[in-house]
């Protein structure tokens, strides 16, 4: 059997009283893509400091490649690339001198740093704007950037935490198809996210986390075999006030199990949408709130994370 790259054993994080992360276990084989999916706040960015020698356990133990990150932290940051969710580079310098500059922290120097760079600038698609002053680069384009950094010293591993938001759609793309062909050449990837498409795209298994908490772990499939005697009904009803208490106010209907509703859009679970329809149509009937737009849904990520918390995944 392949070995694990990654092991995270029972990690626990406080921050004086606040108990950040609780508990968290889970392994990355060699070469796997593993998406920890959760919402802001759910204890991700503190995981990966853990994981990264970032930030040390308050309990619990990590280890990368067989290191842990406890007591082998040196050992550990030649195997991982870190891709911070905050930009680490200097604006009035060019792409490729900021990479250079990292790239001799890591050690690297000579011939042998001048080929990383190139190729770290090749996959981040950011060859032909080497020369550029990264001030000049858009919010999209230093994202990148951060990631050709954390692949400079060529790891086994890359760790992207969140690393697609707040940027322009291409970009976007780009990174999730620069996170793939870097899979297929080998490497492993923690990514870090709450956009439930990005997870579902990416992910051999996933880890859905939180309030510290990893609450599921699998592959989609497994995940989604959760809620698959659910229906999931989505009820599009425009832009109105109070969206979260009507829909709490669905949920007392008979046979709801969850709902809830944000940017105009109802989504309740029931075990047979047949069974409720008519009822949910007529409540809204008398309240004088119009749909716009009613459909099925198949189970994914979004109706896992609902059936599990009785909360949308979402901000
Ligand atoms: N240095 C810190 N001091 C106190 N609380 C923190 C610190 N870092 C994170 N937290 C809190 O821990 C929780 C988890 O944060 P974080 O790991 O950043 O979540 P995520 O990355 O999933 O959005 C949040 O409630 C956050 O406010
Ligand atoms: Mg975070």
């Amino acid at each position: 059997m392949a070995g694990f790259i990654l092991k995270a054993d029972n990690l626990h994080k406080n921050f004086d009283e606040f108990k950040a992360v609780k508990g968290v276990s889970f392994e990355i084989g060699e070469g796997e893509i593993y998406s920890l999916l959760g919402p802001n706040g759910a204890g991700k960015t503190t995981t990966i400091s853990m994981l990264t020698g970032l930030l040390s356990p308050t309990s619990g133990n990590a280890y990368l490649n067989g290191f842990s990150v406890r007591e082998d932290v040196n050992r550990v940051k030649e195997i991982i690339g870190v891709v911070p969710q905050e930009i680490a580079l200097y604006p009035t310098i060019s792409a490729r001198e900021n990479l250079s500059f990292w790239g001799k922290m890591v050690g690297l120097k000579g011939k042998q740093l001048s080929e990383r760079i190139d190729i770290a600038l090749e996959i981040s698609g950011l060859a032909d704007r080497a020369k550029d002053q990264v001030e000049t680069f858009s919010g999209g384009m230093k994202r990148r950037l951060n990631i050709a950094v954390g692949l400079l010293h060529e790891p086994k591993i890359i760790f992207m935490d969140e690393p697609t938001v707040g940027i322009d759609p291409q970009s976007r793309r780009r990174i999730l198809d620069t996170v793939k062909s870097l899979n297929e050449n080998g490497m492993a990837v923690l990514y870090t996210t709450h956009y439930m498409e990005e997870a579902e795209e990416l992910s051999d298994r996933i880890g859905i986390i939180d309030h510290g908490k990893l609450i599921a772990q699998g592959t989609q499939e497994e995940l989604t075999q959760m809620v698959g005697e659910f229906d999931t009904i989505k009820l599009n009803i425009g832009e109105i006030e109070n969206i979260e208490e009507r829909a709490k106010k669905l949920c007392k209907l008979p046979k709801i199990e969850n709902a809830f509703g944000e940017n105009g859009d109802l989504m309740l679970q029931a075990r047979d949408a047949n069974e409720v329809l008519s009822e949910v149509i007529e409540h809204l009937n008398n309240v004088k709130i119009k749909i716009h737009s009613l459909k099925i849904q198949e189970p994914n990520l979004e109706a896992v994370f609902l059936h599990l918390t009785g909360r949308a995944l979402r901000d």
